[in-house]
């Protein structure tokens, strides 16, 4: 049994690159594994800055979870802004490393490069952050899509160059990311993603989820004719939902022609409705116990604080702190 960690931005309602990517990854390793999972709401800061947006999209996220069959009796669930050790080892890890390292993080170049105004401190920080909430609980792995791989690179980095300076202290946790989903494509082709507004949102209503459906880009081969699967968006992800069989069912109509895109979409959408029916159903449930989701946030991190605590004061003890 390993111990795993993971964090979520609070972005609100999830889209099916989320889930595929990252959540249901999570969902899965709490069978085998003890898992911890947190929501990044101090990452969240860099981006959002509207209480009523950082609430609503904390509630959303966690709901989602929930809905999708996170086990809160036995997956540690929280929000990272209340367990304060996640910042109180970031400065610890900001003052060992140098500036130079964390120039080189995606984000950061990104943004530079975009020319963002003003871009923050935190947002150069980013990186540090996120190695201190993943090392205060010495996990084995970390689940996370592609995008995160260089942020876990970087908190092995941190890690080592802690162990070299004041001794071992952490082990070097190792990502997760599955290949096969490890870029889900949105309804232009692109890598689906919220700042792209070409996402598949899983917990909006029918009509909404049949919209963004129907909007999936496809090429203009006519009904009649035969149509590549491999290049198809609507393929693509169907394929990320169905068994083995119906995934050759339908590429086998691709290739014999006489079978539309409008067709395949539909088949999609209701793949889509069939397969998330039951946690759509448990997410409408929620809406209107928010006190309940805030309960077990609560009731994570008392559990995850006992934890960071313990790993806090040991690495307290080797700066020379205690
Ligand atoms: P977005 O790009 O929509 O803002 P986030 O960056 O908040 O999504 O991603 C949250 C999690 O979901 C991350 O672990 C990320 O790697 C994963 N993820 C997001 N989009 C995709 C995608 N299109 N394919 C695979 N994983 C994804
Ligand atoms: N940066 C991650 C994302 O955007 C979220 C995150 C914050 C995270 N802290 C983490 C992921 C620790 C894994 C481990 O998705």
């Amino acid at each position: 049994m390993k111990t795993v960690l993971s964090g979520i931005q609070p972005s609100g309602k999830i889209h099916l690159g989320n889930y595929l990517g990252a959540t249901k990854q999570h969902i899965e390793m709490q069978k085998e594994h003890n898992c911890i999972y947190f929501i990044a709401d101090l990452h969240a800061l860099t981006t959002i800055r509207n209480a009523e947006a950082m609430k609503k999209n904390t509630i959303e996220i966690a709901m989602a979870y929930i809905a999708l069959g996170l086990d809160t009796n036995k997956t540690i669930f929280f929000k990272q802004s209340e367990v304060s050790e996640h910042s109180e080892l970031c400065w610890i890890f900001d003052c060992i490393t140098p500036m130079p390292f964390i120039e080189r993080a995606h984000a950061w170049k990104d943004a530079k490069a975009k020319g963002k105004k003003d871009p923050t401190v935190g947002l150069f920080n980013y990186p540090i952050l996120q190695a201190a909430d993943i090392l205060l609980y010495k996990p084995d792995l970390v689940p996370v899509g592609q995008d995160q791989k260089q942020h876990i690179e970087m908190t092995r980095d941190i890690a080592q160059n802690f162990n070299n300076t004041f001794g071992e202290t952490f082990k070097l946790p190792d990502p997760y990311i599955k290949d096969e989903v490890a870029t889900v494509p949105g309804t232009d082709g692109q890598k689906m993603s919220k700042s792209y507004g070409n996402t598949i949102d899983i917990f909006e209503s029918e009509s909404v989820i049949k919209k963004q459906v129907m909007s999936i880009v496809t090429s203009s081969i006519p009904v009649e004719d035969p149509k590549d699967p491999k290049s198809c968006n609507v393929f693509k992800l169907y394929k990320l939902l169905a068994t083995p069989e119906e995934t050759k069912e339908m590429e086998d109509k691709y290739i014999s022609g006489g079978y539309g895109y409008g067709d395949a979409k539909k088949e999609l959408l209701n793949k889509i409705l069939e397969h998330f029916k039951q946690a759509r159903e448990k997410y409408s449930e929620l809406e209107s116990k928010e006190n309940l989701v805030m309960e077990i946030l609560n009731s994570g991190s008392t559990k995850a604080k006992v934890i960071a605590k313990e790993h806090l004061k040991e690495i307290k003890s080797k700066i020379g702190y205690l």
